[in-house]
């Protein structure tokens, strides 16, 4: 029985959508006496098509919620084919049993929850059950465990969000799926395609598995890949249009992190993996500092900083314009002048002025490094000429210059080793080649640092890093001077970074 799902949020989202149902269907190929599994009944959509499909099907339907448990039971209480399990699918022994006598089940359908909340005492249970996967988000659980529960040459088809495609955390699954299955085919389209859904963070899949038990068989497959669905009725219309493409199953078990990197641009899929140089190779890609209470020691120095009634205001008179000439710095500043800027997040290209101001007396300093809430991290880039770039960002990845300030934790800091690079790298970061790049490599917003260290870097002729790094000190003198920076000059230095990477 459903022990400690507690007041988890079961995320019932329902698939009330025709098309879905009908494409997962299709793509489930059931066959009459099959044994189906659906680990997350839901109030039973996908029984109800199976069923409608083939008479004698063997249907194992598991569901923890009750309530939905309770509907399930009064709609297929006398229907024979169909067996209800209150359980739940992740930590029912039984379903392990079976997962490791290499699969019972012919085919399973799914649409599990994704971005379900567990405690912390249901996060260890799955840690223990799991031990190699990211336990935080169960939809990855899902997947693994009824990959592992189908038969060989069975098939399952899930309807799950994208992330598993190139997020750091599920590279272990994909390790997992692209050595045990044939992806089949991928259909990728924006989750507001799903009734009552529509998270930014990323786009859903449709997924398509057939189990192989040979690694060999898997990866001499060949992927098929639809995206670019005008609409959700696209999936089962004449879609052949919408195949992107096809790519070898080999080819992304090599690729970095066993990522599948889906530009429309093959030069873009191909850079991301035989690049001969990456940005972590050249320069350092670091989190920030965070004083584990703003609220205590961060002052607003404008009025336009993001909710700056909620902080103190700074006196000018207290702050110190050149921290990087006082000697030991990382011990603090012992004269009033104690206060320094701090570049925090917030999309900014080339140049932020200077809006936000950190305490950074003596006692302060001792404090963010005693205090466990405090990050004290990578504090020999503190001070140092560099470019921040926002984790978050919006549709465009932004970059300001760092010099002689701190940066905060929602930035990375990029310090190349060769200083002669920080403009022409400023310059990069802030373009679209760039935005190209994290994009495939990364399709959510995040551009944590791991995701950063992978972006591709060419270095060009010196003559042409020098004539972009005056481009971009121009820029930079604008907008020093409150001026705008100049679309002119901007224009330019793309077209250079277009040339250099060649798109
Ligand atoms: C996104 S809904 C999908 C329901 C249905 N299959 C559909 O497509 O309409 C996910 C379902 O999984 C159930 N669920 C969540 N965690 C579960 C678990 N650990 N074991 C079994 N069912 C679970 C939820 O209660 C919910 O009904």
């Amino acid at each position: 029985m459903v022990t400690s799902l507690k007041r988890d949020v079961y995320k019932s989202f329902y698939t009330k959508s025709g098309p879905i149902v009908q494409y997962m269907l299709d793509k489930l190929s059931v066959g009459p006496g099959m044994r189906v599994l659906e680990p997350c009944g839901g109030d039973g959509v996908f029984v109800d098509a199976l069923i409608g499909k083939h008479a004698d099907l063997q249907i194992d339907v598991y569901e923890a919620n009750p309530q939905a448990i309770r509907t399930l039971q009064n709609k297929f209480a006398n229907d024979e084919r169909v067996t209800i399990f209150h359980e739940d699918t992740l930590t029912n022994r039984e379903l392990a049993f079976y997962a490791g006598l290499g699969g019972i089940y012919d085919r399973v359908i799914a649409n599990p929850p994704y971005g379900a909340w567990q405690d912390y005492e249901k996060r260890a249970e799955l840690k223990k059950i799991y031990d190699l996967m990211y336990v935080k988000e169960t939809y990855a659980l899902f997947l693994y465990r009824c990959l592992q529960l189908i038969k060989n040459d069975g098939m399952l088809v899930f309807i799950i969000p994208d992330t598993y495609l190139n997020l750091h955390r599920h590279t272990k699954l994909r390790r997992y799926i692209l050595s045990n299955a044939r992806i089949v085919e991928i259909a990728l389209f924006p989750s507001s395609f799903f009734p009552g859904v529509n998270f930014g963070y990323s786009n859903l899949s449709i997924l398509t598995l057939q189990k192989k038990s040979r690694a060999e068989d898997c990866l001499n497959n060949s992927v098929r890949i639809v995206i670019g669905l005008g609409s959700v009725e696209d999936l089962v219309g004449p879609y052949t249009r919408q195949i992107f493409s096809v790519v070898n199953q080999r080819d992304i078990y090599n690729s970095k992190d066993h990522a599948l990197f889906l530009s429309t641009d093959h030069n873009i899929n191909r850079l991301i993996n035989e690049s001969k140089s990456y940005t972590g190779d050249i320069a350092a890609c670091v989190t920030g500092f965070y004083s584990g209470n703003d609220r205590r020691y961060l002052r607003a120095g404008s009025s336009e900083a993001k909710n700056s009634r909620k902080y103190r205001p700074v006196d000018m008179n207290r702050v110190c314009f050149d921290p990087s000439s006082s000697e030991n710095i990382l011990n603090g500043i012992e004269s009033l002048e104690h206060f320094i800027p701090i570049l925090k997040g917030g999309n900014t290209r080339y140049y932020k002025p200077d809006i936000w101001y950190m305490d950074w007396g003596t006692e302060a300093v001792s404090n963010y490094k005693e205090d466990r809430k405090a990050r004290f991290q990578n504090a020999d880039y503190y001070f140092k000429k560099g470019i921040g770039v926002p984790m978050v960002s919006s549709a465009q990845i932004t970059a300001a210059l760092i010099e002689n300030k701190l940066f905060d934790q929602s930035i990375v800091g990029i310090f190349p080793f060769d200083t002669q690079l920080t403009h022409y790298l400023l310059a990069f970061f802030n373009s679209p080649t760039c935005n190209k790049l994290i994009r495939t490599i990364n399709p959510s917003a995040n551009n944590s640092a791991n995701y950063i260290k992978k972006i591709p870097f060419i270095r060009p002729s010196d003559d042409v890093v020098c004539r972009i790094d005056n481009l971009v000190a121009r820029i930079v003198d604008n907008l020093k001077q409150g001026k705008t920076a100049n679309k002119e000059i901007e224009l330019k230095i793309y077209k250079y970074i277009k040339d250099i990477y060649g798109f």
